[in-house]
């Protein structure tokens, strides 16, 4: 069964303060929610453990921005899956494409990170997508099935998100066209072996386009950034029609 899944991530974005402020204003919207809706919300590692406890018990869901492979090490500025589950961590973002263009973060790394995610019993959220330059050349179909390819080898398909994210809709205001970005996502189901996995779609997600890109039969959910950062914003996508 296909779950629709609505992830926040918030990228390097709110403080502690500010992230008990942002609690306030949304939790109460999450009682409209319909069942069977997972909501995550992809907080900096600071906030894991206040959310795990403030958490506790409700409808949300903790995810991380990344993972590093090994269990520990001597990898600066990198985090751990255990270091994740101590906190409450079931969701992981991996090879989103500002890690991919302004971390070095390769098709290689990646799949050392989904695999990672998956030995520690986290859901990774695979983010995949093509640039402007790409898309325009023609490119977007070869370059998603190839990264599909080297990114998911030997990962369990049981337990995993896929994102669809147009690299040129990302924080720009420009959304892909819900129709568009359901054939994509028709494409990448294609490529895959377990036809349950739930795919979303990213890149400028508001509460404006969000009915039109959930009405798309091949779209289970959202990877919301900007529009995940105001409790209002963030709960009418969530509580979509
Ligand atoms: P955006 O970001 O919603 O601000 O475009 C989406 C993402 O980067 O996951």
């Amino acid at each position: 069964m296909r779950k629709i899944v609505i992830a926040g991530n918030w990228k390097m974005f709110k403080t502690q303060a500010e992230t008990q402020e942002f609690l306030r204003g949304f939790l109460p919207n999450l009682e409209e929610t319909p069942e069977g809706r997972e909501v995550v919300l992809c907080p900096p590692f600071t906030n894991l453990n206040v959310l795990s406890k403030t958490l506790h018990g409700s409808r949300i869901q903790l995810g991380a921005q990344n993972i590093h492979w090994e269990e520990n090490g001597a990898y600066t500025g990198e985090i751990s899956g255990p270091m994740l589950t101590e906190s409450g961590v079931r969701f992981v973002i991996v090879g989103h494409s500002e890690r991919r263009q302004y971390f070095c973060e390769t098709d290689a790394t990646v799949n050392l990170r989904l695999k990672a995610a998956q030995r520690y019993g986290l859901t990774p959220i695979l983010c995949v997508g093509e640039t402007k330059q790409q898309r325009d050349a023609g490119e977007t179909e070869s370059l998603i099935s190839t990264q599909l390819e080297k990114d998911l080898i030997d990962v369990n398909q049981d337990n995993l998100v896929i994102a669809y994210e147009p690299i040129w809709a990302i924080g720009t205001g420009d959304t892909c066209e819900a129709k568009e970005a359901n054939r994509v996502i028709g494409l990448i189901r294609s490529q895959l072996s377990n036809p349950n996995v739930s795919i979303q779609y990213g890149g400028s997600v508001k509460p404006e386009n969000i009915d039109e890109i959930m009405a798309q039969p091949e779209i289970d959910g959202a990877l919301v950034g900007g529009a995940s950062l105001e409790p209002a914003s963030f709960a009418r996508i969530v509580n979509h029609k």
